[in-house]
């Protein structure tokens, strides 16, 4: 366990503990023997932007930490935030990105052509965000339904005219959808799966509303990526579940579905695609399941100690990372967060970092500029404007994006600045070494 505290030193962030319900029994088994892995203390919402203030004594700061459960081996968050507080205005859009714009393409021409998804077939998403994933699908020619708790982004969605319900997906919207258009092929859900605490609710819905020949495709981060890459700043209170295959196998298992399929793509820093259907469907069991699962046991993610390495592990890119910025800073240099993302708020907020060490954040999101960062109240900053300041050194808080994003920063490189990289170990990338 690391138990530093995080509490910034200036002001009195609230602390709301009463109001995150902690964890006690399994979401996915309903076990309730868990290994404590990771404890960060209070930390703000990782997507909790602020406007600029005098004061921000009314922040609101909830302990954060993550366990593992002993007999299907979830990784669970130990507090849930109420959902209504997280999503109901939510900031985050999903990318424009070369990266994740050919990734949403592939997503779905794999799922059209592979199981035949055609032009009468009903797609239905949930967490569509704006309605970028699904106009991937139209161009398809499918029918296509999103599902979005975020006010803000459901109007946008359907002002593109990508029909986009504003709820939590649930047993009763599943009903009312299949009432509505009928059974869908496809259900989709990228990153959402893991922000969901009712999983049996959801998972039932979707059964209910999947045609006897359809899908249930998801995408989440990848439990084993994330102890191998000591990505802990993907940590935060949003992400209730962190999953391995044959955990997903468990859940699915006992809710009369069957995952038939998974792929590891390197998306989010390394996520599975997984593929589940009707036992009784036409989908064969493909050996992917067992070859992940099987790794998932040679790499040791059954036992205790992976998870006490990882605790390790990350107690010491705390100690490393501050130290290494805190030196940078000693020695006169400017330091800026290159994109203002909710696991960069992890890394600020649990290493101790803040406006003493980075001048501003720099992010492409509209949503997000002229805001301050939750719990360090860094400014953020457009593009434009490092371009006009630019640091020496960028902290890469969007590091899933550092192949895009040091190949677009060719010339800040060239220029003599230079990426701190903070995971799997804290490093530096200059133009020589990009
Ligand atoms: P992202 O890693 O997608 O997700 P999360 O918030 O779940 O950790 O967030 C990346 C952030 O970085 C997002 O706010 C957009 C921003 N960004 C840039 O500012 N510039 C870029 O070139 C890219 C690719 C992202
Ligand atoms: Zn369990």
């Amino acid at each position: 366990m690391t138990g530093r505290s995080v509490l910034p030193e200036k002001g009195a962030p609230m602390d709301v503990s009463d109001r995150a319900r902690k964890v006690v029994a399994c979401r996915v088994c309903g076990g309730g023997d868990w290994q404590d892995v990771v404890s960060f203390g209070p930390v703000p919402l990782a997507n909790g932007f602020l406007d600029p203030a005098g004061s921000y004594d009314d922040e609101p700061y909830y302990p954060l930490g993550v366990i593992s459960c002993r007999s299907c081996r979830l990784m669970s968050v130990t507090r849930i935030v109420d959902p209504e507080v997280l999503y109901r205005t939510y900031p985050y859009v999903t990318s424009d990105s070369e990266t994740i714009t050919r990734h949403m393409r592939y997503v779905a021409e794999t799922c059209v052509r592979r199981f035949a998804i055609g032009e009468d077939d009903l797609v239905v998403e949930i967490g569509s965000n704006t309605g970028t994933q699904l106009l991937a699908f139209r161009e398809a020619g499918t029918r296509t339904l999103g599902v979005d708790p975020a006010r803000n982004l459901a109007a946008v969605a359907n002002g593109n005219g990508v029909p986009t319900l504003p709820e939590f997906f649930s047993a009763g919207v599943a009903e009312t959808i299949r009432e509505e258009h009928g059974p869908a092929r496809l259900v989709l859900g990228r990153h959402v799966f893991a922000h969901i605490d009712d999983l049996a609710g959801v998972v039932d819905g979707v059964r209910g509303l999947l045609a006897p020949d359809g899908v249930f495709a998801i995408e989440v981060p990848y439990a084993l990526e994330l102890l191998e890459r000591v990505a802990f700043d993907t940590i935060y209170h949003e992400h209730l579940s962190y999953f391995l295959v044959r955990t997903l196998g468990t859940l699915f298992e006992r809710h009369g579905l069957r995952l038939f399929d998974v792929e590891r793509l390197s998306v989010h820093g390394g996520s599975i695609l997984a593929f589940v259907g009707h036992p009784q469907g036409p989908w064969q069991v493909r050996p992917a399941v067992a070859e992940l699962s099987s790794l998932e046991e040679r790499t040791g993610l059954f036992e205790d100690s992976a998870y006490r390495v990882f605790a390790k592990n990350v107690g010491h890119i705390r100690e490393e990372l501050p130290a290494l910025i805190q030196r940078l800073v000693a020695d006169g240099k400017r330091i800026a967060g290159y994109g203002a993302s909710a696991k960069g708020n992890t890394i600020l907020n649990v290493c101790g970092l803040g406006p003493e060490h980075l001048d501003y954040c720099s992010d492409t999101t509209d949503l997000k500029q002229d805001k301050v960062l939750p719990g360090t109240h860094v400014p953020v900053r457009t593009p434009e404007y490092a371009r006009v300041h630019p640091p020496d050194y960028f902290l890469l808080l969007a590091w899933n994006y550092a192949d895009e994003i040091i190949r677009k920063e060719a010339s800040f490189l060239r220029a003599g600045g230079r990426f701190i990289l903070p995971i799997p170990k804290p490093s530096i990338v200059s133009d020589g070494s990009a």
